[in-house]
């Protein structure tokens, strides 16, 4: 079985984009995953055949990528972590990864991300398109940057955070779990747990449930 054969969960939008980072990054993709609507079971999407999430185990090729977005991102690993699937880390080769960054498995880091010296990314995040992740930041498990984030060094990303795209997060701020950073907000200060912040300087917006 070759190393470099995957699949990539969903046939949405966001699993074309995966698609072609993984074949950027020398990966051939063989197919798609349906998760949720078998009436796309079949049909050709994004060039690609698509098959039932759950008959993984069935097929020759077990190794996939998650290719949908964030708020249904943890679900679907689990899933396909149930059925089998042994999940595959993306590092698109034009980001830059310093050599004493870590990303973890299933981790998907797009084109034109930097991150910075001892940065740690953890298994299952995404880091898009141009985000910037400093010096001895966390991004914990499942959170994702969307594009051109900018998370500056010392800073501490909780399990299911979503950094909204072009938003700016200050030097030794905590980002608390299943938090979520408006487009273009400028963090200056911690955000707790389930919050929702948004403007400059952002702002808590509204109590959200913390993740699970
Ligand atoms: C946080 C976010 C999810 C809020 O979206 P939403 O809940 O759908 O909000 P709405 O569009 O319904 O707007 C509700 C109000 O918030 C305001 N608002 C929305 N986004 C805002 C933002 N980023 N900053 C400040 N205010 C914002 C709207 O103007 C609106 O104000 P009003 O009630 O006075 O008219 C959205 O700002 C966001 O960041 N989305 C992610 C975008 C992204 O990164 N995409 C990646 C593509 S790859």
């Amino acid at each position: 079985m070759s190393d470099h054969r995957i699949y990539v969960a969903g046939s949405r939008t966001f699993a074309a984009e995966v698609v072609d980072f993984a074949r950027d990054a020398g990966f051939e993709v063989v197919g798609l995953l349906e998760p949720y609507d078998e009436e796309r079971v079949g049909q050709t999407i994004h060039g690609l055949p698509v098959t039932w999430l759950d008959h993984g185990p069935a097929l020759t090729v077990l190794r996939v990528a998650a290719g949908t977005g964030e708020s249904r991102r943890r679900a679907l690993v689990d899933r396909l972590l149930a059925s089998g699937w042994q999940p595959t880390t993306i590092v698109h080769p034009r980001a830059h990864v310093a050599p004493s960054a870590t990303v973890g498995v299933g981790a998907i880091v797009a084109p034109g991300v930097v991150l910075g010296a001892q940065a740690h990314v953890a298994d299952h995040s995404v880091i898009g398109r141009g985000a910037l992740v400093g010096h001895h930041t966390e991004i914990g498990p499942f959170a994702t940057l969307g594009p051109g984030a900018n998370v500056a060094g010392n800073v501490s990303v909780g399990a299911d955070v979503h950094v909204a795209m072009g938003a700016v997060v200050r030097d030794h701020v905590t980002l608390g779990a299943g938090s979520v950073v408006a487009m273009g907000a400028v963090v200056v200060r911690d955000v707790p747990e389930g919050a929702e912040v948004r403007g400059v300087p952002a702002t808590v917006v509204e109590e959200r449930a913390p993740a699970t």
